[in-house]
């Protein structure tokens, strides 16, 4: 588990004339669930893009426990060593590869034996029920289907933080009426599973607050 330490984060686009971040000072501790709120625009997914080491801040600071991983628009830790898996707001699957290989995408560069991939994509596909269908393609599989690859691709490499982008809002909708809170469901499995610190938001009346 990791604690985030962010200090004085903007973030800016088109030479300043986008605010999409404005000073953001927050600690996420070890084990905590911290949610993020905001209307559309309000800057939610860059700021995650940012703790994930897919975007850098325009100026501020970004700890992981006591190591500065960004600052100043400075990469000082890439994506691959930070150890955080995220769920994008589109879930964001390869259309070309197969469940399989989108759950392992993350795993190929890690020069893991070609044994060690197999067999952690087979244990997080089992945990999320969708090891019959690993041989499809994204558009073979199902919304749901397609949500849970997302996640395990999110959750095989043992990450020490889970970043999720609104993953569920698709899925929600698609319920029409039969809503439940899926992350009631999903959140305490993995806590008392894979011991992970969690930073989500969600918004709108109908999905559930999030707390830290
Ligand atoms: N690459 C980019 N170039 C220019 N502007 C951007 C870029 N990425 C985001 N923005 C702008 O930054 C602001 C914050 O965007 P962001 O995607 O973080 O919002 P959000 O809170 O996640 O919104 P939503 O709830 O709709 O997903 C928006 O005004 C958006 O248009
Ligand atoms: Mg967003």
């Amino acid at each position: 588990m990791v604690r985030i330490i962010a200090k004085n984060i903007s973030k800016v686009f088109k030479k300043g004339k986008v605010i999409a971040l404005d000073n953001i000072n927050l600690v996420i501790n070890n084990g905590e669930r911290f949610g993020i709120l905001g209307p559309s625009g309000a800057g939610k997914t860059t700021f995650m893009r940012i703790i994930a080491g897919l975007d850098v801040p325009s100026s501020g600071e970004l700890f992981f426990d006591d190591k500065l991983v960004t600052s100043n628009g400075k990469l000082f830790v890439p994506p691959e060593d930070r150890r955080v898996g995220m769920v994008f707001q589109t879930w964001a699957l390869y259309p070309n590869l197969t469940a399989f290989e989108n759950i392992a995408f993350p795993l190929t560069n890690m020069g893991l034996s070609k044994e060690e991939i197999r067999r952690r994509v087979e244990e997080v596909a089992k945990i999320l029920d969708i090891s019959h269908v690993l041989n499809h393609y994204p558009r073979e599989l199902s919304g749901g289907q397609q949500q849970r690859v997302a996640l395990a691709r999110a959750l095989v490499k043992d990450p020490s933080l889970l970043l999720l982008d609104e993953p569920f809002t698709d899925f929600l909708t698609t319920l029409e009426g039969r809503w439940f809170p899926p992350r009631e469901i999903i959140v305490p499995t993995i806590d008392s599973g894979l011991h992970l610190s969690y930073g989500g938001q969600t918004r709108g009346p109908e999905t559930p607050s999030c707390s830290n």
